[in-house]
């Protein structure tokens, strides 16, 4: 069985052919970010009229790649949310329309299950139960997973999610949208000892997560170091980058270890943008080294939206007949929970 996935929640067109049988056969990806970088952000609009313009021609590019026509795809998955509502919708309308078209099923696949099922496209994929550290650019959460659709949330952020965290203080420190990577490639250059950031929320019991208040301390730190002409010199900004990096994985990495005490469980899945992250999957390998447990995280490219996760968690549905009937309906929020 072969399933056609398309992603169109945010700033990236992901679309993928996936069968159950041999694997990935394709997967095209077109990021948005250019697009966007001029605004310091996603403009929504834009996303959406982007996402129109792309996603066909995406879909053609994957089935030449696959070499297969349309009479060879048994369903068509897309992103049914949580997203931005325009951008659902392009993804939601072309895949329904699609489905309609060849007389497959269509399935809604919950974004957020997409890149908790990521790893599962990896050679060494996680056997059931887990822990799940979802962190990307709207979500930080810690899940527990008994198995497919068997997800209990055990703590999430109270205000800013760990990519945005990232992505506010790049900014901050004056690199380009989205600048979680290239804050974490600056970190590379910068101090360790010379800053101390907070690590918010570990001195009390729980699984919530705040990051809100790092971004401002990183701020106020700027503000402190900044010249007359509101300029900080290299290393000062190289060594800011890493006591906030340092301090926002320290911070998911205690509540990590917290969730697995709580659990039981002996396997770690981190997915989402952040997880790309070198330095969180060094310190969460090591925390899982000294437990004799594992950590599983996709592939890099895999780590950030894409459309082959959403193939994948749609094969699982068409499988389990787990899918809904012919409605064009989007989400752009939805708890994990109520799936
Ligand atoms: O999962 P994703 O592609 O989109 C959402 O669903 O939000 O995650 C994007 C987020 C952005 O905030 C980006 O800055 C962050 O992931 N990110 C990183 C790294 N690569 C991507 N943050 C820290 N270090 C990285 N290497
Ligand atoms: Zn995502």
């Amino acid at each position: 069985m072969r399933i056609l996935g398309i992603e169109t929640s945010c700033d990236e067109t992901g679309v993928a052919i996936y069968d159950d049988e041999q694997g990935l056969l394709a997967h095209q990806l077109y990021s948005q970010i250019e697009l966007h970088a001029d605004y310091g952000g996603v403009v929504p609009e834009l996303a959406s009229r982007d996402h129109i313009r792309k996603t066909v021609p995406l879909i053609q590019a994957a089935l030449k790649q696959a070499h297969l026509t349309p009479q060879q795809i048994d369903g068509v998955a897309y992103t049914a949310g949580p997203g931005l509502v325009g951008a659902l919708l392009v993804g939601a309308s072309i895949g329904r329309s699609l489905a309609y078209a060849w007389g497959v099923p269509a399935i809604a696949v919950h974004h957020m299950e997409g890149h908790l099922l990521a790893p599962m496209l990896e050679t060494n994929p996680p056997d059931f139960p887990f822990v799940a550290l979802l962190v990307s650019g709207g979500h930080t959460q810690l899940i527990s997973v008994t198995g497919i659709g068997q997800y209990v949330l055990l703590g999430e952020s109270i205000d800013d999610a760990a990519g945005e965290a990232f992505d506010k203080t790049a900014k901050l420190l004056g690199l380009d949208y989205p600048g979680g990577a290239k804050l974490s490639k600056l970190a590379e250059q910068g101090d360790s000892q010379r800053f101390h950031f907070p690590r918010p929320m570990t001195d009390r019991p729980g699984l919530q997560f705040s990051f809100s208040g790092l971004k401002t301390f990183s701020a106020n730190t700027i503000h402190q170091y900044q010249d007359e002409q509101g300029q900080l010199d290299a290393q000062t900004k190289a060594d800011i980058a890493r006591a906030f990096e340092d301090a926002l994985v320290d911070t998911l990495v205690i509540k990590s270890k917290r969730a697995l005490e709580l659990t039981g469980f002996n396997r770690l899945v981190i997915a989402g943008g952040v997880s790309a992250n070198k330095t969180l999957r060094h310190r969460l390998e090591k925390l899982m080294k000294e437990r004799k447990g594992q950590v599983y995280y996709p592939r890099i490219e895999f780590c950030t939206d894409n459309g082959a996760m959403i193939a994948y968690a749609g094969m699982i549905h068409l499988k389990q007949q787990t899918y809904q009937d012919l409605a064009i309906d989007v989400k752009p929020r939805w708890p994990l929970s109520e799936m």
